[in-house]
């Protein structure tokens, strides 16, 4: 089957796992607890998740670490043999991407749209591009003084601990997998509490595709309970974790007595500057598309909006037009355009900003409130006239709330732009060549779009300038993070 040849599903999928990954076996959590995942649009529970703990991890580090061990049959594989297993399971995504799909709507909320056409493809992707690397990250040989032969390795890293988010539950499970499996490593995943299935059905995938056992281990929960422990346990050798900064800066703490090795992946408030010389008509669709897609709920969302005063009155006035018209609703209606946000908290936290803005000051042109409260529904909000230190041009909002800032000049805009601790993404829209790498040079963010916004690939790197991160995901550079370099010398005397 080809991408070109699916069709959008319209209704859930039969959930098949909710049990942990341990060893290549399913199993119920060792206290026997479970946790319920919610379908956000209808606040309904859509299956109870085995929920695991300390002593759950600590089984699932220990199979990682067997699965490591350098007479396993993983570290016995070659290298070309680990990017066909991950070719596999590429294709077994692929097989069933409607059902995937479909799986990601129920459990997040997002439009089955933007699950089938961005999601899912990015996944197979990401997959199949470090399918590529296993066989090609190797060392160098390098002339050092004397009769000596000194060589490097790339060995893998060993055990990682990967913690993820809800927004991107599928795709973020393929950043954190992908690259660790290609170098070598293997893997204890905590997904996200509030989106659990879809990497539990990838677990399922990842055994059919003929991963050996342990080399996946995959266990639900909480983060205070699951997320912490696996921080925490001496036989974990590296995190990655994406989500907020504040949890960052507990698990760095956490992770001090074992010195694990640590790459983040974090939030921000990020810049999207419209210059009047643009293409007016493609900034509007950039901005419009790069704050609301995934209901806002993005890492990368361009959340401050900058206006170059001659521009503004057009702009604002095409922008809003799209903001009134968008589609709210049911995620598996193929017409709705943004689903609910993915539960409660997230919901309190974004009507919670929309109230500020308005008592802060800023003046609401679009939404402004909840909507259909069969789920957590809000309105696709913007707010124009905001100052830079309202609470709203600060704070990572994560739902569908755009801040609009007006600015007069170039100096003004980068100096505006960079006055935050977070450096995740940027944007530029402008015809002048010059003006535009000027910002793409002098924004402190780790990625700069042009004339674009979103534009994601696997080969491409990902992450974090200041609080919004560190280390990169994606591309060549993502290999670092689970890459030791080993330095070997020979003597070669006699
Ligand atoms: P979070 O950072 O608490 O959760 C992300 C992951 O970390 C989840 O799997 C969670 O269980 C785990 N976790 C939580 N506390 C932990 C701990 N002490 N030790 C180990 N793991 C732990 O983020 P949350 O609460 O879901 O969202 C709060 C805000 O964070 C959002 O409103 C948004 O602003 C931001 N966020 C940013 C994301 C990004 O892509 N950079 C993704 C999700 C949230
Ligand atoms: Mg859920």
């Amino acid at each position: 089957m080809t991408l070109a040849e699916t069709t959008l599903p319209t209704a859930a999928p039969q959930v098949r796992q909710t049990k942990m990954l341990i060893d290549g076996q399913w199993r119920d959590s060792v206290s026997g607890k479970t946790f319920e995942t919610i379908n956000p649009a209808t606040k309904q529970v859509i299956a109870e998740v085995a929920e695991g703990d300390e002593k759950d991890i600590d089984l699932a580090v220990k199979a990682a670490r067997k699965a490591f061990e350098t007479k396993s049959p993983w570290r016995r594989m070659d290298a070309r043999d680990r990017g066909r297993l991950l070719t596999r399971l590429a294709d077994l995504v692929e097989e069933n991407i409607e059902e995937l799909a479909a799986l990601e709507t129920l459990d997040n909320g997002k439009p089955i749209r933007d699950a089938m056409a961005a999601d899912l493809p990015l996944v197979i992707d990401c997959f199949r591009y470090y399918a590529g690397w296993a066989d090609k990250d190797h060392g160098k040989t390098i002339p050092i003084r004397g009769n000596n032969f000194c060589y490097t390795r790339h060995e893998p890293v060993g055990v990682a601990g990967q913690i993820i988010p809800w927004n991107f539950p599928l795709l973020m499970a393929a950043w954190k997998w992908a690259p660790a499996l290609a170098t070598g490593c293997t893997v204890v995943m905590k997904p996200a509490e509030q989106t659990p299935l879809t990497c539990l059905r990838l677990g399922e995938l990842a055994q059919e595709a003929g991963f050996p056992d342990g080399v996946i281990n995959i266990v639900p929960g909480f983060g205070e309970s699951a997320g912490a422990p696996l921080v925490r346990h001496g036989g974990v050798d590296k995190i990655a974790f994406t989500g907020e900064h504040r949890t960052a800066q507990i698990i760095m703490r956490e992770a001090a007595e074992t010195l694990k090795r640590l790459t983040f992946e974090l939030g921000g408030k990020s810049p999207n500057v419209v210059f009047a010389d643009a293409d007016l008509d493609a900034a509007v669709e950039g901005a419009y598309f790069g704050l609301f897609f995934n209901q806002g709920q993005c890492c990368c969302a361009g959340s401050r909006l900058f206006v170059e005063e001659a521009a503004h009155d057009e702009f604002v006035e095409k922008l809003t037009a799209k903001a009134k018209d968008r589609k709210v609703g049911d995620p598996f209606d193929p017409e709705t355009e943004q689903g609910p946000q993915v539960d409660e908290a997230q919901y309190d936290k974004i009507l919670s900003y929309i109230t500020k803005g308005k008592d802060e000051g800023a003046q609401l042109l679009a939404g402004g409130d909840a909507g259909d409260d069969s789920g957590y529904f809000v309105q696709p909000t913007i707010f124009d006239g905001v100052d830079d230190d309202m609470s709203i041009a600060r704070d990572e909002i994560f739902g569908p709330v755009m801040s609009i800032l007006k600015f007069k000049d170039t100096d003004e805009v980068i100096r505006r732009g960079n006055d935050t601790f977070y450096g995740l993404a940027a944007a530029v829209w402008s015809r002048d060549i010059g003006k535009a790498h000027r910002l793409a040079a002098e924004l402190r963010a780790g990625t700069v779009w042009v004339n674009c916004y979103d534009v994601f690939d696997a080969a491409a790197p990902f992450g974090g300038f200041k609080k919004s991160g560190q280390g990169r995901e994606l591309g060549e550079y993502g290999l670092r993070n689970y890459t030791e370099i080993k330095t070997v010398t020979v003597n070669l005397d006699g």
